[in-house]
């Protein structure tokens, strides 16, 4: 269904980077090309039967949606990466649960302050929501590396336009924050330091997944 094909896009970002010696970008190179293979999905148009959101069943609150991922690409996995090489490679820190938890709270609350707030047709916050959780879902697989088609990190470039999301005075901000869905990935960070282990650690994280699913059953 996909033409899929490998390519490791690399993209020297920073001047700070760029002024790095020509070795030390070749052996960061290296170094990703060694990583496990990255296999992008060109976006694909194949089917027809790709339900498209622009403008449907006439809300117009819709229009303009497929142009942000949408038709084909509700979930955002056909997007392209480009790794970004770091100077010093981000690493992942353990600190304690509950400060993990507080902050995927605040971004579930902004979710639902932004759905409620600036959406007012409840069947355009039902689809919203859904490609929300989509994208999410996408990136449950790629933690539990169901797909080999991604690397497991966040863009740095779209993470830290959180500051736009408000305006000074705590109102939710109106303005366009320049990107577009397939901007989505294109700086993309990936840390290092978790303790992923090819052999033992696909049936560890089957069995957390479903630990976790039926915890929400009970
Ligand atoms: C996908 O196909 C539809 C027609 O089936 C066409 O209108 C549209 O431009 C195509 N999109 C891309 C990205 O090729
Ligand atoms: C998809 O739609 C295009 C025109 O929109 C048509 O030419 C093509 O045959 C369709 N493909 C399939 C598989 O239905
Ligand atoms: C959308 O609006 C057009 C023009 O008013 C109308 O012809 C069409 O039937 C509407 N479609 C739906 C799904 O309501
Ligand atoms: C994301 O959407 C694609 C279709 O565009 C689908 O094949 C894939 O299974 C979806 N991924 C998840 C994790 O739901
Ligand atoms: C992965 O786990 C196996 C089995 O416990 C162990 O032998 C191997 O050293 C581990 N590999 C790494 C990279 O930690």
């Amino acid at each position: 269904m996909f033409a899929a094909f490998a390519i490791l896009f690399l993209t020297l970002l920073s001047s700070e980077v760029m002024s790095k010696p020509l070795s030390y970008r070749r052996d960061q190179a290296i170094k990703l090309r060694n990583a496990p293979n990255l296999v992008l999905q060109a976006r694909a148009n194949s089917s027809n039967s790709s339900v498209s959101f622009d403008n449907w069943n006439n809300i117009s609150a819709l229009q303009g949606f497929d142009e942000f991922n949408g038709q084909n690409n509700f979930n955002g996995s056909q997007n392209s990466q480009t790794i970004v090489i770091q100077e010093t490679e981000t690493q992942c820190q353990t600190v304690q649960i509950e400060i993990v938890q507080q902050k995927l709270a605040i971004l579930q609350e902004l979710a639902k302050r932004i759905i409620t707030e600036q959406i007012c047709d409840v069947q355009t916050q039902t689809i919203v929501l859904a490609q929300h959780n989509g994208a999410l879902q996408v990136f449950s697989d790629d933690i539990q590396r169901k797909t080999t088609t991604r690397q497991i990190g966040y863009d740095q470039t779209i993470a830290a336009k959180l500051t736009q999301i408000t305006n000074t005075d705590g109102s939710l901000s109106t303005d366009d924050a320049g990107f577009t869905g397939s901007d989505v990935g294109q700086n993309t960070v990936v840390p290092s330091g978790n303790n992923w282990n090819d052999s033992t650690s696909p049936s560890l994280v089957e069995a957390a997944a479903a630990a976790a699913s039926s915890a929400s059953y009970q």
